[in-house]
């Protein structure tokens, strides 16, 4: 089985770890500059990372989280944010690609043009920022598990109560928590519904 069959399938959602676990600032940077590689729509990178690293910070997290133990056992816990106003990073992320010459300044005027029509419907920042924000949590725990870490995500949380203990700018939209750190107990065995009755072929 190659490392990435073997990562899929040994990750669990750990909910008891060890307290004593440490996980270093240059290695929650590295597994996030992992799952910062993940697709998002026109490439915008519509997530942020807010980090809470640290007994006490994460002391500050736990009742927002409704006291779930994990939170401040874990070695660390992101709050994966998706960007509600991801058509700002137009000119950061296709301005150096014209610079480069990877794609002309009329591409980038038309990239534009369906960004900002897309930022202007209604449902769409919210959307764009639950669903882009979700594949860099994904990559981020199983890129947490390929270096040997166990991850959970976590939806119980009270969003308004993280944004206003924590600053969270009104750019931003909590998508949900992952702790992370060493397992000190199996995650529980979960299975899964039968593939068949979760595939349909179009017609
Ligand atoms: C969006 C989302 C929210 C979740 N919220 C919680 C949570 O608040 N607390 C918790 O202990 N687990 C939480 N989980 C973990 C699930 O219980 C777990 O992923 C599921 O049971 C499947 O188990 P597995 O990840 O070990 O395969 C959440 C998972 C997801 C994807």
């Amino acid at each position: 089985m190659s490392d990435f069959f073997n990562t899929v399938s040994s990750r669990r959602s750990v909910k008891v770890y060890d307290p004593e676990a440490h996980i270093s600032k240059e290695e929650l940077t590295e597994l996030l500059q992992i799952a910062g590689r993940a697709p998002s729509a026109w490439n915008l990178q519509q997530w942020h990372f807010l980090v809470f690293h640290g007994k006490d910070v994460q002391e500050k997290l736990l009742p927002i989280a409704y006291n779930q133990q994990q939170i401040v056992d874990a070695s660390a816990v992101i709050c994966v944010l998706g960007d509600l106003e991801a058509n700002l990073n137009i000119d950061p992320v296709f301005g150096p690609q014209v610079e480069e010459g990877e794609i002309t300044p009329e591409l980038k005027e038309i990239l534009a043009g369906q960004i900002n029509g897309a930022y202007k419907r209604p449902e769409y920042p919210r959307d764009g920022a639950i669903l882009n924000s979700s594949l860099a949590a994904m990559q981020f725990m199983l890129a947490a598990r390929a270096k040997g870490y166990d991850t959970c995500p976590i939806g119980g949380f009270n969003a308004s109560g993280l944004i206003d203990e924590f600053n969270v700018s009104g750019r931003y939209l909590p998508t949900m928590l992952i702790t992370i750190g060493k397992k000190r107990q199996e995650g529980r065995p979960t299975d899964r519904l039968p593939i068949e009755s979760l595939i349909t072929y179009a017609e």
